[in-house]
């Protein structure tokens, strides 16, 4: 399975255009202490061929095009690389991006039922893309693998339930942010997908510890981070913190999993700077904070 981060931020990116904050300050001065970062996504595939994207950021254009396997395939006039699409939850930064894709003819998207209501509830995306490419929804089940086209197998686990900014109702939460693992049959490469985790707990600590490689929330370094600009902790907002006692490094860290790599990291975190303290204690300790183009194979 071969496996390519095309955006390591979380929602907003790296420079954020609002933002004046340490890191975009330094992004846009192109120092290279912070590297820019595109929003969260990233592509599988088992063959290099047909991909499936697992996200979808309102940056996809420029992510597709800074990756050539996801152009259009050679020997024909149009066509797509892009199989379909696996979301984890609701969020505008990891499905804004589904609109940029009708142009498309046909794909897939997979979703639990509850991020489906919700994305037609309060952002039409399935009635709109409808009248384009007409995509396929198909279930993602907490209950059973699901098999996609190209040989890989995801399984959808249940992490923290967390309900998005722009729904205003409190009912129901099952399926709302799931982790995803991936099997590679082929290979018996595995691969956990986790970008939003709100708190760490089974069944996410049994499936990582046997990946052979877990991509993991690592949007705020400390609780208190987003009170800078916001009015929630980081807990409050559907993320464990990385830093502390009961933070995800100290996870991490003891964790025999060979490749353990920070994604959706905020432009707040200051594990960002290559030349701080805190990037060098992440380093330290066998964890990479994810950069865009990073690929690899399982
Ligand atoms: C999150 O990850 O917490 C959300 O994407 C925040 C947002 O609305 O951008
Ligand atoms: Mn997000
Ligand atoms: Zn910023």
């Amino acid at each position: 399975m071969r496996i390519r981060i095309l955006g390591s931020a979380a929602g907003g990116g790296v420079p954020q255009w609002n933002c004046r904050c340490r890191n975009c300050e330094a992004a846009r001065a192109e120092s290279g202490d912070v590297r820019p970062r595109t929003q969260s996504s990233i592509a599988v595939s088992a063959d290099g061929q047909s991909w499936f994207l697992l996200n979808v950021s309102p940056d996809i254009h420029r992510q597709i095009l800074a990756f050539p396997p996801l152009r259009p395939p050679p020997g024909r006039d149009r066509g797509q690389s892009i199989a379909g699409c696996v979301l984890t939850d609701a969020e505008l930064d990891h499905t804004a991006g589904l609109l940029l894709l009708r142009e498309g003819t046909s794909f897939s998207i997979y979703s639990t039922p509850l991020v489906r209501r919700w994305l037609n509830r309060h952002l039409p995306i399935e009635p709109l893309l409808a009248k384009f490419a007409g995509p396929r929804w198909i279930e993602l089940s907490l209950d059973d693998p699901c098999h996609l086209r190209d040989g890989l197998i995801v399984r959808a686990f249940e992490v923290e339930p967390h309900v998005p900014r722009f729904v205003d109702e409190a009912s129901e939460c099952r399926g709302s942010v799931v982790g995803l693992s991936i099997l590679d049959p082929a290979t018996g490469g595995k691969l956990v997908y986790a970008p939003c985790v709100g708190a760490l707990a089974e069944p996410l600590l049994a499936m990582a510890a046997e990946a052979d490689a877990v991509l993991l929330d690592g949007t705020f370094w400390s609780n208190d981070e987003p009170l800078q600009f916001g009015g929630r902790t980081a807990l409050e907002m559907g993320h464990v913190p990385v830093s502390g006692p009961d933070g995800s490094l100290a996870w991490l860290t003891e964790l025999p999993t060979k490749r353990r790599v920070y994604v959706h990291i905020n432009n707040t975190n200051p594990m960002l700077n290559e030349r701080g303290p805190e990037y060098r204690l992440v380093t330290s300790r066998g964890v990479s904070v994810g950069q865009d183009g990073n690929t690899f194979e399982l």
